[in-house]
């Protein structure tokens, strides 16, 4: 039946027996849906047509189509629980391993006084039975207590920032939309450029680069993306500025919000390149796989 078929096709078989959107080629080889966007981000690093590993015929988003035979059919394969390394059919595995394993991960009951004990769930009782967290006395309980406020207010700084930014007299916003272009040198490298745009009445470009942290090339999904903003019109006096990336109307990006600041002048008209702080890999590959990568700038300006 399709099991059969299903094993029969596996060009990617590690990947493919782990559920989710499967693809195929035109010519009916089988990808999952993280492989097929690896292989885009890949040939769009390369400036190359992205091919399939199977029969080199062309891939493209227009050109796969989701295999939803196949889905089912490896949605009922057995599968390993993560912690126990049973198998179980996998429409019970989620419940598996969230209600029922014995080997998953617990914390201590006692987590909200500082208990930072993690483990098993066989050993939670005795643990429980055995934490002296409970037992601490007024005094202890609060000095933990403040730790605890300390590592939670690290955490509400970045929003409050963010909400006193908002608060701001000058306020600007755009879709930005970095276009890829290669670089004119011997081995040209990817980079992104937005087109002009204006905000705060300033024209203003980014450009973005591919900065893979694996220099070891089969190792290459660990990649980032670094930009900078560069100030293109010329301005009377220096101008400080905060400013913030975030996810677009239009894009399904996962990106963490970071604040950079800097102090535009005539001379000294471009950032360094910052981190842009896209949640991981995979994302970062979704996005290189795309055509464009579309996000809204942000730009605050400090008046003193
Ligand atoms: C915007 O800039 C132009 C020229 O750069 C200037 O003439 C205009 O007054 C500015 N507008 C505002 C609202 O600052
Ligand atoms: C990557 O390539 C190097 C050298 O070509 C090799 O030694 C290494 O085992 C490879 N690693 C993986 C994960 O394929
Ligand atoms: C940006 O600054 C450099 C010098 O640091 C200057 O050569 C260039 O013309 C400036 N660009 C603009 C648009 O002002
Ligand atoms: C990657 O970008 C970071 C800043 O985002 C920079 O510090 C680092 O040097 C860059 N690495 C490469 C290889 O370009
Ligand atoms: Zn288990
Ligand atoms: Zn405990």
């Amino acid at each position: 039946g399709w099991l059969g078929m299903a094993y029969a096709w596996l060009p990617f078989s590690l990947h493919l027996s782990k559920g989710g959107v499967k693809l195929s080629c035109t010519n009916g080889h089988l990808m999952c849906a993280g492989c097929f966007i690896h292989l885009l981000a890949d040939a769009r690093l390369k400036e190359e047509q992205a091919t399939c590993p199977n029969c080199r015929c062309e891939i493209s988003k227009s050109l796969c189509c989701r295999n939803l035979a196949v889905e089912k059919a490896v949605s009922e394969l057995p599968s390993e629980c993560g912690f126990c390394m049973r198998q179980f059919p996998r429409s019970l595995l989620e419940r598996h391993q969230k209600e029922e394993c014995q080997d998953r991960v617990t914390q201590c009951r006692y987590k909200r006084i500082g208990c930072p004990w993690q483990g098993p769930y066989h050993e939670l009782t005795v643990h429980e039975a055995e934490c002296t967290h409970p037992t601490k006395t007024g005094n202890e309980l609060m000095e933990i207590l403040d730790e605890m406020d300390q590592t939670h207010k690290k955490e509400m700084q970045l929003y409050n920032s963010i909400f006193s930014l908002l608060s701001f007299e000058k306020i600007g916003y755009t879709e930005v939309q970095f276009r890829p272009y290669r670089t004119d040198d011997f081995i040209t490298r990817l980079y992104y450029e937005t087109p002009r745009f204006t905000v705060l009445n300033q024209t203003w470009v980014l450009k973005a680069r591919v900065n893979d942290s694996e220099r070891n090339p089969n190792l290459s999904c660990k990649r980032t993306l670094s930009f900078q903003l560069i100030l293109k019109s010329k301005i009377s006096s220096p101008m400080e500025c905060s400013f913030l990336l975030l996810k677009g109307p239009y894009d399904d990006v996962k990106i963490n919000p970071v604040i950079y600041h800097f102090i535009f002048t005539n001379e000294n008209n471009e950032t360094e390149y910052v981190p842009l702080p896209i949640i991981d890999s995979v994302e970062c590959n979704k996005l290189l796989a795309a055509k464009n990568i579309n996000l809204r700038l942000f730009i605050f300006q400090i008046q003193k």
